[in-house]
């Protein structure tokens, strides 16, 4: 790019992890064509909001938010305002049609043209609007500058991206598109880059990451990660019940830089509701599964994603859901109430559970988990952990966290020379979602 234009870019980013690298990515590449990061709105000369379309909420937000800079545009004429992400990509024209101070919608295959599509913009005022899917994702293959990254010592890395599921209830398979693995010597080398950066901890990214086709296994993948030396920690998310195969599982009995730590949602315990969610798998499947996942790796933490009220779901189904969450006691339970998605399978079913009973049954579950919680990390108490030091305290300056590999938070006290660093923590208190320990 010739590098003539100048100024501030502010993002605001929603919704999940994939997002976050996705903004960091491109305040990385806009940062080459000469714009820099700015907390400020009001001085940015570029605001983007890179949005999440998975629940009506934070559909909402996005075009709440997007409404709200209109203000802006009209102090500014020249401002650019910019959407990215699910929403752009399910949107495309109609937002437009409500919000005309939109200058340029780019979909989820389009974010790497980004510094192409701004110098078109400077030379045509015209508005760009982007939402092809494409048959790879180049956006896949930038990496962030450190400078942009939250964490300089994990790195985020996209492995694939899309999902061909189908779940009954999600939009992401419409917004994102086909399942698309990233060609597993990108990723390898994009590994290796980051250990010799003096990253310890990779995080492989994608809507489904145990489908990975990119030219190897998934679990062949993790495998030539864990020899790359340097890197100390292996995670991975999201991974669907259906595609854990013996293969993965043995990775974590045999792979020691593998966390011990997977993200494994079941959305429901009951199998009728399962069924009618597409999800390919029973409540009977899903338990043997963290059975299978804790002969490998006694001390393997679980974490998950839950909906109540998808329609047709029974008291009794609810109840079979709540059991799941007994039976496993999950570290951490995302929970959410059913949200109908436009253009989904689920969207054509009658939702017949009133909204007052969703909240009540999400309230009681959530009441349920967090005495979970609050359980498993009192059994922590008294015990070692080796923490990865990723931050300083915001209320006391001696203090600094990190996270176990089960990916629970501890806090100690320590200095900013142990950034980066795995030290081991005893344990001393259980917090709500925390522990608090000391450095030994
Ligand atoms: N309503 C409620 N929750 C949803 N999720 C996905 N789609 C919906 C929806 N329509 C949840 C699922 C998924 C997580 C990312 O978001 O639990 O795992
Ligand atoms: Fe959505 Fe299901 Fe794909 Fe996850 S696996 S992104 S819930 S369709």
């Amino acid at each position: 790019m010739d590098g003539f234009m100048k100024g501030f870019v502010k993002i605001f980013t929603y919704g999940c992890q994939m997002n976050d690298l996705d903004t960091q990515k491109m305040y990385s590449e806009l940062s080459k064509i000469g714009f820099d990061k700015t907390a400020e709105t009001q001085l940015a000369d570029i605001i983007i909001l890179n949005t999440c379309s998975v629940r009506q909420k934070a559909y909402e937000k996005a075009m709440s938010n997007l409404g709200r800079l209109m203000t802006y545009k009209k102090r500014n004429p020249s401002l650019i305002i910019a959407m990215t992400g699910c929403v752009a990509q399910q949107e495309g024209h109609g937002i437009r049609e409500r919000m005309p101070h939109v200058d340029m919608i780019l979909g989820t295959h389009q974010l790497h043209r980004l510094p192409e599509l701004l110098n078109k913009r400077a030379r045509d005022i015209a508005p760009i609007i982007e939402t092809d899917f494409t048959a790879c994702i180049p956006s896949m293959d930038i990496i962030p500058e450190l400078k942009f990254t939250e964490h300089p010592h994990r790195a985020y890395i996209n492995i694939m991206q899309g999902c061909e599921n189908f779940c009954s209830y999600c939009i992401v398979p419409f917004v994102r598109g086909s399942e698309i693995s990233r060609d597993c010597g990108k990723v390898l080398a994009e590994v290796r880059e980051h250990a010799s950066r003096g990253v310890k901890e990779v995080f492989l990214l994608g809507q489904n990451v145990n489908s990975y086709k990119g030219g190897m296994s998934f679990p062949d993948l993790l495998r030539n990660i864990n020899s790359v030396e340097g890197i100390e920690r292996i995670r991975f998310t999201t991974s669907h019940p259906k595609d854990m195969s013996d293969d993965l599982i043995a990775c974590f009995q045999s792979l020691e830089k593998l966390c011990s730590h997977i993200h494994l949602p079941f959305q429901s315990g009951s199998d009728a509701v399962l069924q009618a969610m597409n999800r390919h798998y029973t409540r009977q499947s899903y338990l043997a599964l963290t059975e299978k996942l804790r002969t490998a790796r006694p001390d393997i933490s679980l974490s998950a994603d839950v909906i109540v009220g998808f329609p047709g779901e029974t008291n009794e189904a609810y109840i079979e859901t709540l059991d799941v969450i007994r039976a496993v006691k999950f570290d951490v339970l995302y929970s959410f109430k059913y949200s109908e998605r436009p253009g989904t399978r689920a969207a054509k079913l009658r939702d017949d559970v009133r909204p007052d009973e969703k909240l009540e049954r999400l309230k009681r579950l959530q009441a349920l988990q967090r005495a979970i919680t609050i359980e498993n990390n009192r059994d922590r108490i008294g015990k070692t952990y080796a923490v990865l030091v990723d931050g300083v305290s915001s209320r006391h300056a001696n203090q600094i966290h990190g996270r176990t590999t089960q990916n629970t938070i501890v806090n100690f006290d320590g200095d900013i020379s142990l950034l980066g660093k795995i030290v081991r923590v005893k344990i001393k208190r259980a917090n709500p979602n925390s522990l608090t320990g000391e450095m030994i």
